[in-house]
């Protein structure tokens, strides 16, 4: 819209005002409003002239990043958080309609969980601990209380110093674990359901999926002139999107070599899973181990001190239901719903090897 005024006051990019008049349409005006106004109040001036609006899109990521606050007054940028915030709302809600227990984990941790990625370590009083790289061990433990399943979503930090376009060094999961799993399929099936429930609300076409196992997978990306080992490389997620042509990809059953300790096993196999999302990583899952002698040698197996897991173990010892879950990682998740380039450019405040200001 656009402010038409006759009186007599200087107005600079920047300032806040507060405009008294009269509303009307006009065809020429941008969104096609133009106010007539009567009175101006200055709320507050500026100290320094801010950019123009020709100058805040030509902007740098890196520069972008660091005016976050300003480069938001374009709609374009604004738009991207609305949508992430949009995202948080309709998984919460979706989650909250299956009738899941919403949670909070610690952040401040004992041990890492996720084998793979590193830890950050932080100096708790007289004891070394960690931040969270994922909330895992605790949203399984809480499921010995029986209830049909838990969510959760919170920040997360990984110590990853690569520099790619899908690594924070901070970031968001929204976490679910159901209780009762009997067969992996079941959080596959809730997984697809969600994701058409989010397209859905946001007046998005539903998405098409396929299923894939981690050995058919192999085979077919050996014939395409990728060798992989026991996981999943960034190359290979590519190449699987465009060979199948389908926005979400699950990529099935993980050999247990590549995946924690936590997971159930199929052999040398698991019952784990990977859904890209136009050949990229946003969720990880899996059926859980549930049996404790089970689980304690595959503690032993992955060379992790069982008793380091005292406090984990302790509620396999009293009874858990069989259980499994996932988890989905939200930047990825814009960052591929609006096909941007990097996953800082959906990040409000971004943490990465080489930033920790603003
Ligand atoms: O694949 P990850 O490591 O799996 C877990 O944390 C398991 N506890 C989940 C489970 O329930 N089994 O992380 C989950 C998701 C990834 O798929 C990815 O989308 C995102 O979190 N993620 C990151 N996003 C941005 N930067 C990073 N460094 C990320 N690491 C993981
Ligand atoms: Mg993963």
């Amino acid at each position: 819209m656009q402010v038409v005024y006759e009186g007599n006051l200087k107005v600079k990019r920047g300032d806040s005002i507060k405009v008294k008049g009269v509303a009307l349409k006009d065809e020429r005006a941008p969104n096609g409003i133009e106010i007539r106004a009567k009175e101006i109040l200055m709320l507050n001036e500026i100290e320094e002239e801010s950019f123009d609006e020709w100058s805040l899109k030509r902007m740098s990521l890196d520069k972008k990043i660091k005016y976050r606050s300003i480069t938001m007054r374009i709609p374009e940028e604004f738009n991207t958080f609305l949508v992430y915030s949009k995202v948080l709302n309709l998984l919460r809600e979706f989650a909250l309609k299956k009738g899941l227990l919403e949670i909070v984990s610690p952040k401040v941790v004992y041990m890492g969980t996720e084998s793979g990625s590193e830890v950050f370590s932080i100096l708790y009083f007289d004891k070394e601990a960690y931040l969270a790289q994922s909330n895992q061990l605790y949203k399984q433990m809480i499921l010995a209380c029986g209830y049909k399943g838990v969510f959760e979503i919170g920040s997360y930090y990984r110590a990853e110093v690569s520099r790619t376009t899908r690594h924070l060094t901070e970031f968001r999961i929204f976490d679910v674990e159901l209780n009762y799993v009997e067969d992996m399929n079941e959080i596959l099936d809730f997984i697809k359901e969600m994701i058409e429930f989010v397209f859905k609300n946001l007046n998005l076409e539903k998405p098409e999926f396929e299923t894939i196992t981690f050995k058919d997978a192999k085979e077919i990306l050996l014939k395409n002139g990728i060798k992989i080992k026991d996981d999943l490389i960034t190359e290979a997620e590519g190449k699987l999107y465009e060979i199948f042509n389908k926005d979400f990809i699950f990529v099935t059953e993980f050999p247990f070599s590549s995946r924690p300790f936590y997971t159930m096993k199929k052999n040398e196999y698991s019952y784990s899973f990977d859904l890209l999302f136009k050949g990229l990583e946003i969720i990880s899952g899996a059926k859980r181990e549930h049996r404790y002698k089970i689980l304690y040698e595959q503690i032993k197996e992955k060379n992790i001190n069982p008793e380091r897991l005292y406090w984990y173990l302790e509620t396999f010892k009293h009874g858990i239901p069989p259980h499994g879950g996932f988890g989905f990682g939200i930047e990825r998740f814009v960052k591929q719903l609006l096909n941007k380039e990097n996953i800082r450019e959906v990040t409000l405040y971004p943490r990465d090897p080489d930033t920790i200001l603003p």
